[in-house]
C-alpha cells in the first residue's frame, strides 16, 4: 500500500461516497437508508445501482459491482489505483503525502497525457506554417472555419517523416514515450523511428476531464486508409470515448446526435448541433453508450444513409435500449451524411428532419419493411414475424399498442393479429426466464459462487459459513474474541485474507472502515466483499452465530483433512497390495 492508511481514512471522509457517485449517477431515495440509481457499470432500465451513505460503499444487485469511492473512481474513470486517490484528493482538496516507492504508471501516464497535449499544439501550429498549406486549403474545401478548427484543436500532420518526432525529442520526450503514446512507429529494420502521423488533417481527441487522449488523422483528400487513430495505449481506449464529448458535454441542447464520421461531427458544430459526438472508429459499444446516458437521455442517431450506415443504426438502437435512453432515428434524403446534407440544404433543413426523426420503432419497422416485398404473402408474413419479435422487445405496452396497429396496416392484416403474435412472444419469452430462474434456485451454492472466476469457491459449504464470520466481524468487532481461527482454516483464499485484514484492523476495538476495506482490495474482491455483505445476518444471538460458523469451518477442514488422510491410507494399501501381488507372482 503506497499511501498511509491514517490519510486514505481522511481521504474516504472527505469524498462522500454520495457526492462521489452523484456525479456520474442521478440517485435518488427510494426507502429505507440507501439511495437508488442506473448503474453505470452495466446497462439496465431499472435502477440497481445501490449506494449507503451509512457504510460509504455501493453495490449493485444487478452486475454485482461494488466498494468504496476509490473503487467507484477506478472503476468509472478506469484509473489504476494511485490514480484514483489522486483524483480524489484533488477534488476534496487534500495533499497526497510523498509516496514511497513512487508508482510508475502514474508517472507514464501524467507524462503520456503531457505529450499528447504538446503534440496536439504541434499539429496546430502546423495550419500556420508552410508546410500546413495542404491540410488549409483541404479544411476549405471541406468548409471548415478557422473558427471551428481551433475549437476542435485541428491541426495538421506535416507530409514528414520525422517532423513530429524531431520537435517532440527537442521538447525532452524519450523515443519509448512516444512508441507508448502511438505517435511513432518502429521501421522494419527495428531501429528507426517514423512519425505514425504523415499528411493528415489531425483530430485530437479530448476526454470529459479536457486532457488529449488520442489523435485520428484523416488523408487530405482521397486515399488509404482514409482514417488512421492511435492505437489503444495507457490513456486511450477506443471503445470507452467518444469523439467531441467534451464540447458536446456542454451543449445546452439537451441531447446528443451521434454521427458516424469526424467531418459530419465538426460541420455539425459548426451549424449549430454543438450536441453530436461520434464513436472513434469502431462501432458502438454498450461502454460508449452508458457514457452518453450520463449527460442525457435523449440521443439522436445522425448515421450514413448507406446500407452500412442502416445497419449500424438498427445495432446501435439495441444497445440504447439496453441502457435506457430514448433513441430517434434521422433519415436524411438526397445526401450521404449529415455533413453532405448540411451543405446541400443548410442547417434549417436539417433542424427539421431532427425535429422529425422518427423514434426507433418507428425506424425499425420502416427498415424492416423496406426489406421485404410486401406485395407477396411471403414478404407480408416475413415482415409480421419481424415486427411482432422487435415490438415484443418494447417495454411499453402503448408503444406495443401503436406501433403494432401501424405494423397490421403496412402488412392488410388485422390489428388483432399483430397483437396476439405479440403477445404470444411475451409470453413465450417470459417462460423462459421463468425456467432459467427456476435451476439457478435449485442449485444455492450455485449462487453462493462468486461470478468472478479466479475467486470460486472450493468448499461451498464451508465457505458460506466464512462469509458469515466476515458479515459478523464488520458488524461487531468483539466477536473476534469468539474466532479461534487462523488464516489457513479458511477453505477460500479470499475469505482468509479478508478474516486477517478485519482481525489486524479491528484490534483497536474500534469499528472497521468498510470503505477503507474495500479501497485495499483489487476491484473484483471489493466487489465481492460488498455482494457477501448483502446477504442477510441477525445481529440478535450474534455471539452464538459466530461459535456456529466456527464449528462448522473446523468442521469441513477437517473432514478435508480427513480425507487427506483416508486417501494417503489408501495409497499406501494399494501400493503394499501391489507389493505383495507382485511377490505372489499375479
Ligand atoms: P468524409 O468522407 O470526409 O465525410 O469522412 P467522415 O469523417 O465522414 O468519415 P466516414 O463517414 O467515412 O467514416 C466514419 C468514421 O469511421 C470515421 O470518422 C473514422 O472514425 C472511421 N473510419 C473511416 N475510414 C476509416 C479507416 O480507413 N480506418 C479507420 N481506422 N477508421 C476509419
Ligand atoms: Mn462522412
Amino acid at each position: 500500500m503506497p499511501f498511509p492508511e491514517s490519510f486514505l481514512d481522511e481521504l474516504l471522509a472527505r469524498s462522500d461516497i454520495v457526492d462521489v457517485v452523484g456525479s456520474y449517477v442521478q440517485l435518488t431515495k427510494k426507502s429505507g437508508a440507501n439511495l437508488f440509481g442506473l448503474c453505470p457499470f452495466h446497462s439496465e432500465k431499472t435502477p440497481s445501482f445501490s449506494v449507503s451513505p451509512e457504510k460509504q460503499i455501493y453495490h449493485c444487485f444487478g452486475c454485482g459491482k461494488g466498494g468504496s469511492a476509490i473503487n467507484f473512481i477506478m472503476e468509472i474513470e478506469n484509473l489504476n489505483f494511485p490514480d484514483a486517490v489522486h483524483f480524489l484528493a484533488k477534488r476534496a482538496g487534500l495533499t497526497v503525502p510523498e509516496e514511497d516507492g513512487r508508482d510508475q504508471n502514474r508517472g507514464k501516464r501524467t507524462r503520456m497525457l503531457e505529450l499528447n497535449r504538446a503534440a496536439a499544439r504541434f499539429f496546430y501550429e502546423c495550419l500556420s506554417k508552410p508546410e500546413g498549406e495542404r491540410a488549409v486549403a483541404y479544411m476549405r474545401e471541406r468548409g471548415i472555419a478557422a473558427a471551428t478548427a481551433k475549437r476542435f484543436g485541428l491541426g495538421c500532420a506535416p507530409d514528414s517523416w520525422n517532423a513530429l518526432t524531431d520537435a517532440m525529442t527537442r521538447a525532452g520526450y524519450s523515443a519509448s514515450d512516444l512508441l507508448d503514446a502511438g505517435l511513432v512507429k518502429r521501421g522494419k529494420s527495428g531501429r528507426g523511428l517514423y512519425d505514425t502521423f504523415r499528411n493528415r488533417l489531425m483530430f485530437p481527441v479530448i476526454d470529459v476531464r479536457g486532457s488529449v487522449i488520442g489523435f485520428s488523422g484523416r488523408i487530405l483528400g482521397d486515399g488509404e486508409p482514409k482514417y488512421l487513430n492511435s492505437p489503444d495505449t495507457l490513456v486511450f481506449t477506443k471503445g470507452r470515448n467518444l469523439f467531441a464529448l467534451n464540447l458536446a458535454k456542454k451543449s445546452k441542447q439537451g441531447i446528443l446526435i451521434l454521427a458516424e464520421g469526424n467531418i459530419d461531427v465538426v460541420s455539425l458544430h459548426q451549424a449549430g448541433f454543438d450536441c453530436a459526438v461520434a464513436s472513434l472508429g469502431t462501432s458502438l459499444t454498450d461502454e460508449q453508450a452508458r457514457l452518453m446516458a450520463r449527460y442525457t437521455k435523449n440521443v439522436v442517431l445522425a448515421y450514413d444513409s448507406d446500407t452500412a450506415g442502416v445497419k449500424a443504426a438498427r445495432r446501435a438502437i439495441d444497445i440504447f435500449d439496453k441502457t435506457g435512453v430514448a433513441v430517434k432515428v434521422l433519415r436524411m434524403e438526397g445526401a450521404k451524411d449529415p455533413d453532405e446534407y448540411i451543405k446541400k440544404r443548410g442547417a434549417d433543413a436539417f433542424r427539421v428532419l431532427l425535429e422529425k426523426s422518427e423514434n426507433d420503432a418507428e425506424y425499425l419497422l420502416l427498415t424492416a419493411r423496406s426489406k421485404y416485398d410486401m406485395e407477396t404473402d411471403e414478404g407480408r408474413l416475413g415482415f409480421l414475424a419481424e415486427a411482432a419479435e422487435l415490438l415484443a422487445a418494447k417495454n411499453s405496452p402503448v408503444e406495443r399498442e401503436v406501433y403494432g396497429a401501424r405494423a397490421a396496416d403496412y402488412a392488410g392484416v388485422s390489428a388483432e393479429a399483430v397483437k396476439n403474435e405479440v403477445q404470444r412472444l411475451i409470453k413465450k419469452k417470459a417462460f423462459a426466464d421463468k425456467k432459467r430462474k427456476e435451476r439457478e434456485e435449485a442449485h444455492p451454492s450455485r449462487a453462493l459462487q462468486p461470478s468472478d472466476k479466479s475467486l470460486r469457491y472450493e468448499n461451498a459449504v464451508s465457505a458460506a459459513a466464512e462469509e458469515g464470520v466476515i458479515r459478523l466481524l464488520v458488524m461487531d468487532p468483539s466477536l473476534l474474541n469468539e474466532a479461534d481461527i487462523t488464516e489457513e482454516d479458511f477453505s477460500s483464499p479470499f475469505l482468509g485474507r479478508l478474516f486477517s485484514m478485519l482481525a489486524e484492523k479491528s484490534r483497536g476495538g474500534a469499528p472497521v472502515s468498510l470503505a477503507l476495506l474495500a479501497s485495499e482490495l483489487p476491484p473484483q474482491e471489493a466487489s465481492q466483499l460488498t455482494v457477501l455483505l448483502r446477504r442477510p445476518e441477525s445481529p440478535g444471538n450474534a455471539r452464538q452465530a459466530m461459535r456456529d460458523y466456527i464449528e462448522k469451518i473446523k468442521t469441513e477442514r477437517l473432514k478435508k483433512s480427513g480425507a487427506a488422510d483416508l486417501a494417503e491410507v489408501s495409497r499406501r494399501y494399494r501400493e503394499k497390495k501391489g507389493l505383495e501381488d507382485a511377490r505372489y507372482g499375479k
